[in-house]
């Protein structure tokens, strides 16, 4: 077993043969360099080219393009990260679903190829941890979509399709687990205190930026009130299965003609009601058209279909109705506006979105008098 290493330096050929799980192979050409976009901060990442040697045995040698995630150098940035656990979270959830019995839930479950990029190693340690897995090229045609306007329908649907397939797994997953055992596997995060200064501060930007807007005046008097939203996914309970946490467009890749999409960043994964990665994803990434009641429904139903697909091969019942899932949806809305409110500075500083989609947004929240329910909790 490799131990982990902090920074790129550290990638040589014995380390790639024993992360990989290659004894005896030989890994030549080794060459290391930084990720050329990067979203957060609660990781450093670099991508790793090398060559497997042709072995006169296995047969052909083969490029290896591999992505390393590892907890922040800059001594506050690890410290934060380690600190939230979120790093911990996302090696957990690798090796969940690397593990034997996670690929027999996906066998089970028609043979479903997982949609997370393939990972070799994952490993903590006490003073850091590393992931390595395989870096979805894009000379390969893999993308992650950027554009400001957000996901149209079509690709909107893709992305519902495969959490879809995630929740189901993860649900069928769960459920063969002892109750004790199930408790302690990715409990909830604790989350205001991390949030509360972003959401405020998200608030006030957005209340500024778009001051004549109906909704301004009511997100700056209820800006305080939107901790009451992080307990939506519990009030309104779905069924119970491995969540995302964090699902936007910038944690997605495509496949080139967008048919198929892979989750990555798991950072702030966990147990709980699938509802919140889809009010999170459509209200963080959906783009104005798909804004609608009407398209809204048509992606829940993709949703559905892709959901009872999953546990239909694997023989088991569906744990919620069409009806109740659309339910649970429409009364956990505010939940992804507080995600959206807390990242909305860093999306619009780094133009992630159009100021055409947070009206739409705002809009949405009008139409629905999301607010009106907060203001009335005070
Ligand atoms: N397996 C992969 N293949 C191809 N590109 C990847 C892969 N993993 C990550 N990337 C690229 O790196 C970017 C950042 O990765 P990721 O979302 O895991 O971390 P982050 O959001 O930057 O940081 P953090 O999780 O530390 O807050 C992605 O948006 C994507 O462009
Ligand atoms: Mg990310």
């Amino acid at each position: 077993m490799a131990s982990p290493i902090s920074r790129k330096e550290e990638v040589t050929s014995s380390w790639l043969v024993a992360a990989l799980g290659m004894p005896g192979r030989k890994i030549v050409d080794v060459t290391t360099k930084n990720v050329p976009v990067r979203n957060g901060f609660l990781s450093d990442m670099f991508l790793i080219e090398a060559r497997l040697e042709e072995d006169a045995a296995l047969g052909k040698g083969r490029h290896l393009n591999l992505i390393a995630k590892v907890p922040p150098v800059d001594p506050m940035m690890r410290q934060v990260a380690l600190g939230l656990g979120a790093f911990e979270r996302e090696v957990e959830v690798y090796n969940v679903f690397g593990s034997a019995r996670f690929k027999d839930v996906c066998r089970r479950a028609g043979d479903l190829t997982f949609p997370i990029p393939k990972s070799a190693f994952a490993t903590k340690s006490d003073t850091g941890g590393t992931i390595l897995m395989r870096y979805l090229a894009s000379k390969c045609g893999y993308k992650v979509l950027t554009s400001p306007e957000g996901l149209a329908t079509p690709t909107l649907k893709v992305a519902l399709e495969t959490l879809a397939q995630v929740h189901a797994t993860g649900f069928l997953f769960l459920k063969d687990m002892a109750p004790e055992e199930r408790r302690e596997f990715l409990p909830s995060k604790v989350k205001w205190e991390i949030l509360s200064n972003h959401v405020l501060g998200g608030c006030s930007a957005v209340a500024r930026k778009f001051s004549r807007h109906p909704v301004s005046k009511v997100l700056l008097e209820v800006a305080g009130e939107f901790r009451s939203c992080l307990d939506l996914p519990r009030k309104h309970p779905s069924f119970e299965a491995i969540c995302h946490g964090d699902l936007w467009h910038g944690n997605l890749i495509y496949n080139a003609d967008e048919s198929r999409a892979i989750l990555i960043d798991w950072q702030l994964s966990e147990r709980g009601n699938p509802a919140m990665d889809i009010v999170t994803l459509v209200t963080l990434s959906a783009s104005s058209e798909s804004l609608t009641t009407e398209a809204i429904s048509s992606c829940l139903q993709s949703y559905w279909r892709s959901l009872t697909e999953v546990l239909e091969a694997a023989g088991s019942p569906v744990p919620v109705s069409f009806l109740r899932l659309e339910t649970c949806v429409n009364e956990m809305w505010l939940y992804g506006v507080l995600v959206l409110m807390g990242s909305i500075k860093t999306f619009l500083e780094q133009g992630k979105i159009s100021d055409r989609r947070l009206e739409s947004v705002l809009n949405f929240v009008h139409e629905r008098n999301l607010l009106q329910a907060l203001a009335l909790e005070e």
